[in-house]
């Protein structure tokens, strides 16, 4: 197997640029743990550019949401000297991979993926591309190519990482020892952050309505209105119970990430006080957390020179970290390896 550049463990993790804004569930499902993580690791974090794709292609809008995610990676406290943070596109070992794990995967099996099950539904036959159906693949060659130990995702990612972990095994067992066996790095209590509005709804970009959303962009104004306007119950008691409460138990779960406390600390503090007070005091914790990001990213974005040169060094990075795995999975498969040519 290839040897990584450092003794610490591989991370790596991945977001679409596939709106303006990351939004909340990123950011608590993901994001902060790869910022805890990113010292403890020798992490790889990229814009996955080529999945974003899969739901449609608007160039201009794609150029922006590109760098401005990067910017976003970065404003949220992902060291790029520390860490390798790059773009997709920019490493074409992802796509060379992904077609070769795409022939060892069965129909079926990518038929199973529940993502593309509910998306396919939604978009209609026609408007599922083969490049959805094929997502999953991606994403493991993007694991895959890196001896990656580690993959800090939301819950909703799981079934993902699953097949990767699969196509890994099966790699190995066919051709010998080539790849490193992954694990989802899944937080228990923050996994999954839910809909302001349908608390029982994952929080999504592609949610019907933008008012259950908590964007990193929006104006301060703007996510206090929809903190205060966050769907609860009638019951009006502040405890966690998100069997019975899921709208209080997702606006105390955001509270203790955001905040960095316990969760029995927040709803203690609160208990016996209305929802309002609650809401309030999310709407400042929200405030502090992502008023400081917007305006690094506005600053980072303000450099675009700068921006690119740290992705397209961290892409030479990612590169020289690539090549080495799929070389050995050409000799593994029978393909010429850079040394033949
Ligand atoms: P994406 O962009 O859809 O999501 C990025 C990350 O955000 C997490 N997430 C959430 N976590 C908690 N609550 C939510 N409501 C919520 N919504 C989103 C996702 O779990 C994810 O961690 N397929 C990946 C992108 C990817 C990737 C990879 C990740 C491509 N290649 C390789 C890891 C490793 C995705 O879901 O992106």
């Amino acid at each position: 197997m290839t040897q990584p550049a450092t003794s610490q463990p591989v991370l790596y993790s991945g977001m679409q640029p596939s709106a303006d804004s990351l939004h909340l569930g990123n950011y608590v499902g993901a994001l902060t743990n790869w910022v805890k993580l990113q010292n403890e690791y020798d992490a790889i974090f990229c814009v996955v550019n080529q999945h974003a794709i899969t739901s449609g292609i608007d160039p201009e809008q794609l150029r922006t949401r590109t760098l401005s995610t990067a910017a976003q990676y970065i404003a949220a406290g992902i060291d790029p000297e520390k860490s390798i943070l790059y773009v997709q596109s920019d490493v074409p070992e992802h796509a060379q991979l992904a077609w070769i794990l795409g022939c060892m995967t069965g129909f079926g099996e990518a038929s199973r993926m529940t993502q593309f099950k509910d998306k396919s539904q939604r978009y209609g036959s026609d408007k599922t591309t083969v490049g959805l159906f094929t997502y999953p693949v991606l994403m493991a060659a993007d694991i895959l190519l890196y001896q990656t130990q580690q993959v800090p995702v939301g819950v909703d990612q799981k079934q993902h990482i699953e097949l990767t972990r699969n196509l890994a095994e099966r790699f190995n067992s066919r051709f010998g020892e080539t790849f490193t066996i992954p694990e989802g790095f899944i937080p228990k209590a923050n996994a999954k952050v839910y809909d302001l509005q349908d608390p029982t709804a994952k929080m999504s970009k592609s949610a019907p309505s933008e008012a259950g959303l908590l964007s990193i962009l929006d104006d301060a104004k703007v996510t206090t209105k929809k903190v205060m306007r966050a769907v609860t119950d009638a019951d009006g008691e502040i405890r966690y119970d998100p069997e019975a409460k899921p709208g209080v138990s997702n606006l105390l779960t955001i509270f203790a990430v955001l905040s960095g406390r316990e969760l029995d600390d927040v709803a203690n503090e609160y208990a016996g006080r209305g929802y309002g007070d609650l809401k309030k005091g999310l709407a400042e914790v929200v405030d502090a957390t992502f008023t400081p990001i917007r305006t690094r990213t506005a600053e980072l974005l303000d450099d675009r020179g700068e921006l690119t040169r740290l992705l397209r060094s961290g892409a030479d990075r990612a590169r020289e970290r690539a090549a080495p795995t799929l070389d050995l999975v050409h000799e593994r498969i029978g393909f010429p390896t850079r040394a033949d040519l």
